[in-house]
């Protein structure tokens, strides 16, 4: 096995964002596999499948082949051999995402594939479950989190930038149910590996939380 960072927590905590400084840094490969989830989503929209037929969703899924590779130092996601990296950050996939990540079928399948990467390669892999789950025997495992407030205000200062308009407190309840629904769910829910160890970035700027992490990783990887 390869050095493995696994890195969880919930959504707007800034996993991805630390994750790709972190693995450049560290010379490791960053594997987003919330992008693989989302690639899975991609599909069953695009072939109509009804998100709420768990049955449907859990047979169309051996029809997609999810493969991962990298231009230029980013993660690109096939699906069915085309890079779809450019539709997968809308609202439509990432609710879609939602429904039909916590399917067993489709998480069987990434699981899988996650697996194998980590297994070839030197990872940071961020996520919900890849301490507990995909990756339980990762050498380095962190549990990223911040406030509610603190995510909906980060959220917020994003789509502001972008000119978008938004409502803070709507995008924190928006936060607080997913939070929920992630945490709740059946299957590889949300929750900090017991070997984690926790980073609470409320108060910390990217900086700080990327020193800390690697902090961490250096004390954790082995000689
Ligand atoms: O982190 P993200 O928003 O890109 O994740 C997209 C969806 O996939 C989200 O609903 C959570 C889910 N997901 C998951 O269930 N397990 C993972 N390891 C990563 C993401």
């Amino acid at each position: 096995m390869g050095y493995n960072v696994a890195i969880d927590g919930p959504a707007g905590a800034g996993k991805s964002t630390i994750s790709k400084v972190v693995a450049k840094k560290l010379k490791l490969i960053y594997v987003d596999t919330g992008a693989m989830y989302r690639a899975m989503a991609l599909f069953m929209i695009r072939e109509g499948v009804d998100k709420n037929d768990a049955e449907a969703v859990s047979v169309k899924c051996k029809e997609a082949d999810i493969t991962i590779g990298y231009e230029n130092g980013e993660q690109v996601v096939y699906l069915n051999g085309d890079n779809v990296n450019a539709y997968l950050r809308t609202e439509e996939v990432g609710n879609m995402a939602s429904v039909t990540s916590p399917n067993p079928a489709v998480r069987e399948k990434l699981v899988e594939l996650q697996k194998r990467l980590a297994a070839k390669r030197d990872v940071v892999m961020d996520g919900r479950d890849i301490g507990t789950v995909v990756l339980p025997n990762a050498q380095t495992k962190i549990y990223l989190t911040a406030s509610s407030t603190v995510r909906a205000e980060r959220r917020f200062n994003e789509l502001a930038a972008r000119g978008e308009e938004c409502d803070i407190e709507k995008i924190k309840a928006d936060i607080e149910e997913r939070d929920y629904r992630d945490m709740h769910r059946e299957i590889s829910p949300l929750k900090q590996a017991e070997d984690a160890v926790e980073v609470d970035t409320s108060d910390m700027t990217v900086e700080q939380v990327v020193d800390r992490i690697i902090e961490i990783c250096n004390s954790s990887r082995p000689l």
